[in-house]
């Protein structure tokens, strides 16, 4: 599921802020229906929201660790003499036994561009299993994540047509650009006024841009704003790579000025964004973090009536 699968973004959003008034009208659509959850990677807000999205139409949850299962091969015609156990040609098609659907977590490996646009995890799952998959957050993408700001921007803007920014800041790990690409794709088909601001290096994949307009001056960039959107990512050309920790990109009280602060979470404070804004009623972070429950219910809501 990628932010181009949903068919009719509007009604999804609209449906999304009908669930999240009533959230057991469909209560027993899921009955006797599974979904398992993959986890490759560490998750609080995905783990915990999809499982209670699943949970409020009815649906039994599977939670699986997948460091705690047998270690899975991708290749195709390896010999399997080294550490994998198991190939995803048999894992994908032994989970489809036990779940109606599958959602994935995986992140990038941020070293093996080609591999990570490849998006050979979710891929794999996608041809050898014989139910839905659903991205909890693959190499290059986060749509559920995305379906969330939409909602959020859509429950909280105050004019037709919102300025959204979004914002590189520093961080000192390197982190996936998956949040940015969705979060681009999904404003690009709203009706808001989007830019994106970063320091030279940090372009991200033109595929994925198109033209939206890039600007490296950031104070100048958000002025005017109504929602700034602020999330690190690593060098898209250099790939993988932190190329500066200007702490200068950090986001302040006075750069967000009236807008709207927002972030899908985990954020490191003082070093992203300040704690002034954070703990501000300009902060709508634990608003989206409560969508996340609403996005992925609907989605799963339209695949359970697909069924
Ligand atoms: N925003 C987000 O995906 O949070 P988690 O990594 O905690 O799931």
């Amino acid at each position: 599921m990628y932010i181009n699968d949903i068919s009719d973004l509007n009604a999804t959003i609209q449906e999304a802020i009908q669930l999240k008034k009533n959230p057991f009208q469909f209560a027993n659509l899921g009955k006797h229906k599974t979904i398992v959850l993959l986890f490759f990677n560490s998750s609080l807000r995905t783990r915990l929201s999809t499982e209670k999205a699943a949970k409020n139409l009815g649906m039994n949850v599977m939670i699986l660790n997948i460091n705690d299962a047998w270690n899975l091969e991708f290749e195709d015609g390896t010999i399997m003499s080294m550490s994998t156990s198991e190939h995803v040609k048999e894992a994908a098609q032994v989970i489809s036994q036990y779940a109606d659907m599958i959602a994935i977590r995986s992140f990038p490996t941020l070293k093996d561009k080609a591999k990570d646009e490849s998006e050979l995890v979710l891929k794999s799952f996608l041809k050898y299993s014989s139910v839905p998959i659903i991205n909890m957050e693959s190499a290059t993408a986060h749509p559920l994540q995305a379906l969330t700001d939409a909602i959020t921007i859509e429950e909280l803007k105050d004019k037709s047509r919102p300025k959204v920014v979004l914002s590189w800041a520093p961080h000192p790990k390197a982190l996936p650009q998956a949040v940015a690409n969705s979060f681009i794709k999904i404003m690009q088909f709203s009706d808001v006024d989007l830019s994106i601001t970063h320091p030279k290096g940090y372009e991200l994949n033109p595929e994925i841009v198109k033209h939206t307009p890039v600007h490296y001056n950031q104070e100048q960039a958000l002025k005017n704003a109504d929602f700034v959107y602020v999330k690190n990512w690593s060098s898209y050309t250099n790939y993988g790579q932190v190329l500066v920790e200007d702490k200068n990109w950090m986001l302040s009280k006075e750069k967000l000025g009236a807008a709207k602060f927002m972030h899908c979470l985990p954020v490191r404070r003082n070093v992203v964004v300040e704690d002034t804004v954070l703990d501000s009623d300009h902060s709508v972070v634990i608003e989206q973090a409560n969508n996340r429950t609403y996005a992925a219910q609907v989605v799963l809501k339209q695949l359970l009536e697909s069924m």
